[in-house]
């Protein structure tokens, strides 16, 4: 009997495993394609803008809201945590958040079907890796992948990382027949430290072929990152040593930030 038990125990914590390792926090090892921020329901929303439209639902999405007034109540995986500790953590997330941004480097006009960059640069997110889209919309649930607006990524992405060193390992899980002019990145190495205040930066360099019919084009950069692995408050190791975040998988810890509505003159 008690061995029949050990081996389910066993058996579920197998199971359990992979999912952890594999699931989103951790960002998205696996899924090398273009991304819409819809797929992150469980994050939590910078401002409301991000659910303009939405009534009360987009207010609830906002991080304060949806993460840190349940750290700040002791719900959940916080409760372990003494009232003081989850304090700490709540300002260490908030120090996390104002210092994790993303920007957008393009132009104001391009020539009907010309190939231009276009560079997203990030600061923050706690880490192991963060994630850049280019999108059409700053909005979490109606966004598309930029190519829906008309600007083809004709080349792979270049990532550079926060040592400042090119990345290519993600990009690579991609078979190269299939073409690697993704919209959506994992940027990896990414460690910030928010009790020492110490933020991670990196970068990415999309190219992209404009639209030949001449006209106002919309082009969003949105920044998918986590909060709570930056600080020891924010996760439990489980035994095999991975990081479990407190708020567990699908708690608010993952953020979804916006540059706002870039808007291109084709000519
Ligand atoms: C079931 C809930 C859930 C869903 C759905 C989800 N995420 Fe997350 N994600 C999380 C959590 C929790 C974290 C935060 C980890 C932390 O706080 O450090 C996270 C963090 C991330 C990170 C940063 C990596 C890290 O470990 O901090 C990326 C990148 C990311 N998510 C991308 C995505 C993308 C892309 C999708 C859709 C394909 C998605 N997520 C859907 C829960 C989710």
């Amino acid at each position: 009997m008690r061995l029949h038990r050990a081996i389910a125990i066993l058996s579920a914590s197998v199971l359990a495993t992979p999912f952890a390792a594999w699931a989103y926090p951790g960002g998205t090892p696996n899924y090398q394609t273009d991304a819409a921020p819809f797929c992150a329901s469980c994050h939590s929303s910078r401002s409301v803008d991000a659910l303009a439209g939405e009534g009360e639902r987009a207010e609830k999405e906002v991080a304060e809201q949806k993460h840190i007034a349940v750290i700040l109540a002791g719900d959940k995986g916080y409760a372990s945590l003494s009232e003081a500790d989850r304090k700490t953590l709540a300002a260490q997330i908030r120090a996390l958040d104002t210092a994790s941004s993303v920007s957008l480097a393009a132009p104001e006009k391009v020539a009907a079907g010309a190939t231009f960059e276009v560079t997203v640069s990030v600061t923050g997110g706690a880490g192991p890796a963060v994630g850049v889209a280019l999108v059409d919309a700053a909005h979490r649930w109606l966004a598309r992948p930029i190519a829906a607006a008309g600007f083809a990524v004709v080349a792979p992405p270049k990532i550079i990382g926060s040592d400042g060193q090119p990345q290519l390992d993600w990009l690579a899980k991609r078979p190269e027949d299939m073409d690697r002019n993704l919209s959506f990145v994992n940027i990896t190495g990414i460690a910030s430290d928010s009790a020492a205040q110490s933020w991670a930066s990196a970068r990415v360099t999309f190219t992209l072929r404009a639209p030949q019919q001449p006209g106002s084009y919309p082009l969003t950069a949105a920044y998918f990152y986590g909060t709570e692995k930056s600080t020891v408050l924010g996760y439990t190791e489980n035994a095999m040593g991975w990081k479990e975040v407190r708020g567990g998988f699908g708690g608010g810890s993952g953020r979804l930030l916006f540059t706002s509505v870039h808007k291109i003159a084709v000519e």
